[in-house]
């Protein structure tokens, strides 16, 4: 007989502790410790530990040439898994409940199905019916995809091994997903850690890929975050802005590719399209210049993405003044101020700043520092910037603008959607076309240009 021990862990974070308390100790999350019941073996086995058994020992230089990767032809997902699923490995999509996980990982599995490929939809949340209907509703209904709904974890492995080995596994999500030998309730740390474990080692044993589905907790964490992420090859989270339709998948580990790729959706009546070129989508109208709006070139992964950096600065009413940034790093926006503030002499003291990415989108790079510096002088000034300008370049402590990586990457996807004018780090000589550059070496000169400190008042600057 097992013997049953009971420990209190957090669900946050994992730890374990001795007794419950309403915080934890290790992560500092309130509420999230529940009491799990393990079992500790008993009998023989627990008695003394088995003699180990010697392993073979191999060299790392080998002739056999890697199996090749499992494409789904779904380009955005294929681009951010690496260049397709690596047989044997594990993948954990996750995101917000709605956001759309279980539309992509249905569509990518019916499109490995279409191409000839073995799949298998597990699915623990919604019944046949509803699956069924959410394919037929994205014409999907004929993808020979196996499909059943079952949670608990011995039956999904039971069945796996019954038939031939599947080219794609996916199990949607791990948080239903139960084991017997466990008395803890699904979704619980202990439950998801032993699933997606035994999850592991099927796709090792048989070399199916598997991907598994994973709701994200209020904090912005996969329910057992830790326990379940470096179990896993590949981590991939599916973002959105509520209110908006596109959706960016965005690997943030990945042991067989980089881990700054994004792949952009866009979810519509008919399940999730690909956008391969997002730039269009996330500037939208930009018919009217307006003050404070500014055209940042970025690069996500190896792909250019134009994005518009927005900045309010209003007269804050009362007390320490609001900086509210959305998309974007708060402690960049506050170093971009202060050397605004510092090297060029342009004080936002005693205003709410507002700094916006249009769309949704979440900006990593430094790069966006003089987009967004723009775009604050801009709104400052109350003078919009001329039309079709791009910018990239980061700002360091002392004012200066420094080179980013990739330049004509960023000045070719400008020059393509129409942008005439780009203000770049100096050193950066020529662009595409008939494209003009303006070298920006110094904040300080930024500010000139936009024309900050003049008494006369121009409804665009003019450079
Ligand atoms: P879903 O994939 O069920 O989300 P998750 O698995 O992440 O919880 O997607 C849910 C949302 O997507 C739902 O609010 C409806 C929307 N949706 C569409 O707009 N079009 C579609 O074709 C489908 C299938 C879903
Ligand atoms: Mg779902």
């Amino acid at each position: 007989m097992a013997r049953a021990q009971t420990s209190f862990v957090c669900q946050s974070c994992g730890a374990a502790a001795a007794k419950w308390s309403g915080k934890c100790e290790a992560c500092g999350s309130w509420n999230s410790i529940v009491e799990e019941k393990a079992f500790a073996p008993s009998g023989p086995a627990a008695r003394k530990p088995a003699r180990g058994r010697a392993v073979v020992l191999e060299d790392l230089a080998t002739s056999e040439e890697p199996p090749p990767r499992r494409v789904t032809g779904i380009a955005e997902f294929d681009r951010v898994c690496g260049g397709g699923l690596v047989p044997g490995s594990a993948l954990l999509v996750g995101g917000d409940p709605g956001v759309g996980k279980s539309t992509l990982v249905l569509q990518a599995l019916a499109a490995h199905a279409k191409a000839g490929g073995r799949v298998v939809y597990i699915s623990g949340e919604e019944a046949m019916a509803q699956v069924r209907l959410r394919a037929r509703r994205m014409d999907l209904a004929d993808a020979p995809v196996s499909l059943a709904s079952a949670t608990c974890i011995e039956d999904i492995l039971a069945t796996l091994d019954a038939g031939p080995v599947p080219g794609l596994v996916a199990i949607d999500s791990i948080q239903t997903i139960w084991t017997s030998a466990l008395d803890a309730a699904p979704g619980t740390i202990a439950q998801v850690r032993t699933a997606s474990l035994d999850l592991v080692r099927y796709a090792k044993a048989s070399g199916a890929a598997i991907l598994l589905v994973g709701h994200v907790t209020k904090e912005g964490q996969i329910a057992g975050p830790k326990a379940v992420e470096h179990l896993v090859d590949a981590v991939l989270y599916f973002e959105g802005e509520r209110g908006h339709q596109f959706r960016v998948l965005r690997a943030v580990k990945n042991r067989f590719g980089a881990t700054d790729e994004i792949g952009v959706f866009e979810m519509t009546g008919e399940g999730l399209k690909e956008v391969p070129n997002p730039s269009a989508l996330f500037l939208g109208d930009r018919n009217s210049a307006a003050p404070g709006a500014a055209v940042f070139a970025g690069l996500e992964g190896t792909r250019p993405l134009l994005v518009e950096m927005q900045a309010l600065l209003a007269p804050a009413s009362y007390g320490t003044p609001r900086r509210a940034v959305v998309g974007w790093d708060s402690s960049r926006l506050a170093m971009v101020l202060a050397v605004l503030d510092a090297r060029a002499g342009v004080g936002a003291a005693g205003n709410d700043v507002y700094l916006n990415v249009a769309g949704g989108l979440e900006i990593r790079e430094p790069a966006a520092d003089l987009a967004a510096a723009a775009a604050l002088v801009s709104s400052l000034a109350n003078r919009a910037l001329p039309r079709g300008t791009v910018f990239f370049g980061e700002i360091s402590l002392s004012g200066e603008i420094r080179p980013a990586q990739q330049p004509e990457l960023r000045l070719k996807e400008a020059a393509k959607l129409g942008f005439s004018t780009a203000l770049v780090p100096a050193g950066i000589k020529a662009g595409p076309g008939d494209m003009v550059l303006k070298e920006v070496a110094h904040v300080a000169e930024l500010a000139k240009l936009i024309g900050v400190g003049e008494k006369r008042a121009r409804e665009t600057a003019a450079w």
